[in-house]
């Protein structure tokens, strides 16, 4: 078990280069699986996700290969179309292999993903998705298998905006003859990656970042390449943790753009945030004040992934904010957590409300998933004395060095 030791008090300073991003790089690994061809990943972080992804693809009989931030891709000769139960369950993005599997194989046999700890996560909109292109779906206890002799452009409405729904039918629909268009689509910037990704594989797909999403026609290439972009909740991350530490924190290779109502709340709270095209500076110096409001939804509204860490920014504010979250059903499980370091919270269903107190104490804490335990770190970071905290392998399921670059920054931070 990996458990992080952090002593508070210490105001970090200095510049952090943002890694690439988790949520667009991992559909675009599943999407490699598409058509033969050998793909080169630039700027992939090094995360336990993209380990898991690379072994599903290795499972399947492709080679993948990290070499520092390069992610090298050979899909050439796959030799299966299954994925087992235990790989599966590594991450919940391994349903994003749906898609590509039927498309290259016209069939596909997985168990149901892992991942839960957010709550409910059904996937009926994938599959219904998948169904609207022609496939067969059929679900047994814990395994789902999916058919499909030709599939066939068709129009597809999704209920919810789904990230991964959508990506999925963007990769499938591309082995589909005829015309696609998906309504209602997720309109998250990793949605514009994999739109660019599919293309260099030679696919004709426009309308990514908007609600309609066109794939029109495809012709494979043999080779393909893409820089990943840089990571938004990663930013949120190291800006939450400049405001419970104070101090001044440059973060370069940021898309501010992004981060547009994340920004917004830091700057609600009184600090100086100044956002250039790829860079992001903040200076937070003694308690913050409340960002009032912070209400989750999809893109281009406030990220459910950053809730929890602009939360820790609040826990020393001078007021109170509510967090009313709108996408998962358990996005509060660090609130327990949040309760030992002396902090005043109240959780009622899908809100939060958060009263800043004066002082954090350091205390033993377990990180209940990736954001939770990344927002542990940041209120540990503003907390008097040593914390401890458990099952941080959550963590490096969606940060590449996080301890390094704080500790880089100033921060007292070591790994078990
Ligand atoms: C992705 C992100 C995750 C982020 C989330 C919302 C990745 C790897 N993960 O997750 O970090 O928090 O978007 O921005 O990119 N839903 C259904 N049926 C479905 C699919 C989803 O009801 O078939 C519901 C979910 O339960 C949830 C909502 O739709 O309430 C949004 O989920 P979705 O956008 O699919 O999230 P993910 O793609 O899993």
């Amino acid at each position: 078990m990996s458990i992080w030791h952090l002593a508070g008090g210490r105001p970090l300073r200095g510049s952090v280069r943002l890694q690439g991003s988790k949520n667009a790089v991992l559909p675009v690994i599943a999407a490699s699986l598409l058509c033969p061809n050998e793909t080169e990943l630039i700027n992939c972080p090094r995360l336990s996700d993209v380990d898991a992804a690379v072994d599903i693809l290795r499972y399947l009989g492709c080679a993948a290969e990290q070499d520092g931030d390069t992610l090298h891709i050979d899909t050439l000769a796959p030799d299966r179309c299954d994925i087992p139960r235990k790989l599966m369950h590594r991450m919940r993005s391994s349903v994003i292999f749906l898609g590509p599997m039927l498309a290259r194989f016209g069939e596909a046999q997985v168990s149901v993903p892992g991942g839960c700890e957010l709550g409910q996560r059904p996937i009926d909109l994938h599959l219904k998705a998948l169904e609207s292109l022609g496939a067969e779906i059929r679900e047994e206890e814990d395994s789902i298998v999916c058919r499909a002799g030709k599939l066939r452009g068709a129009e597809i409405s999704l209920t919810l905006p789904s990230v991964g729904a959508t990506e999925n039918a963007m990769i499938a629909a591309c082995a589909a003859e005829g015309k696609s268009v998906i309504y209602n689509a997720a309109r998250e910037p990793e949605i514009e990656t994999l739109q660019a990704y599919l293309r260099a594989l030679g696919a004709e797909v426009s309308g990514a970042g908007s609600p309609v999403i066109c794939i029109t026609g495809f012709s494979p290439r043999r080779a393909a390449g893409l820089r990943v972009p840089p990571d938004r909740i990663a930013a949120a991350t190291y800006l939450a943790c400049t405001v419970c530490a104070g101090g001044e924190v440059r973060l370069s290779d940021a898309v501010s753009e992004h981060l547009r109502p994340v920004i917004a709340a830091f700057e609600k709270m009184g600090c100086a945030v100044s956002a250039a095209r790829d860079e992001i500076h903040i200076a937070s110096h003694g308690r913050p004040g409340t960002p009032g409001a912070v209400v989750t939804r999809p893109y281009p509204g406030f990220p459910t992934d950053a809730a929890p860490l602009v939360m820790a920014a609040c826990l020393r504010s001078r007021g109170s904010a509510v967090f009313i979250e709108n996408i998962f059903e358990s996005r509060f499980r660090h609130a327990d957590e949040m309760l030992r370091l002396g902090a005043d919270i109240a959780c009622r269903g899908p809100l939060a409300l958060v009263t800043g107190v004066e002082t954090l104490r350091g205390a033993d804490l377990a990180s209940p998933d990736l954001r939770g335990g990344a927002a542990l770190v940041a209120a540990a970071l503003g907390a008097e004395g040593e914390s401890r905290i458990t099952d941080a392998g959550h963590i490096r399921r969606g940060y590449d060095r996080l301890d390094e670059n704080l500790r880089a920054l100033g921060a007292d931070i070591w790994c078990e």
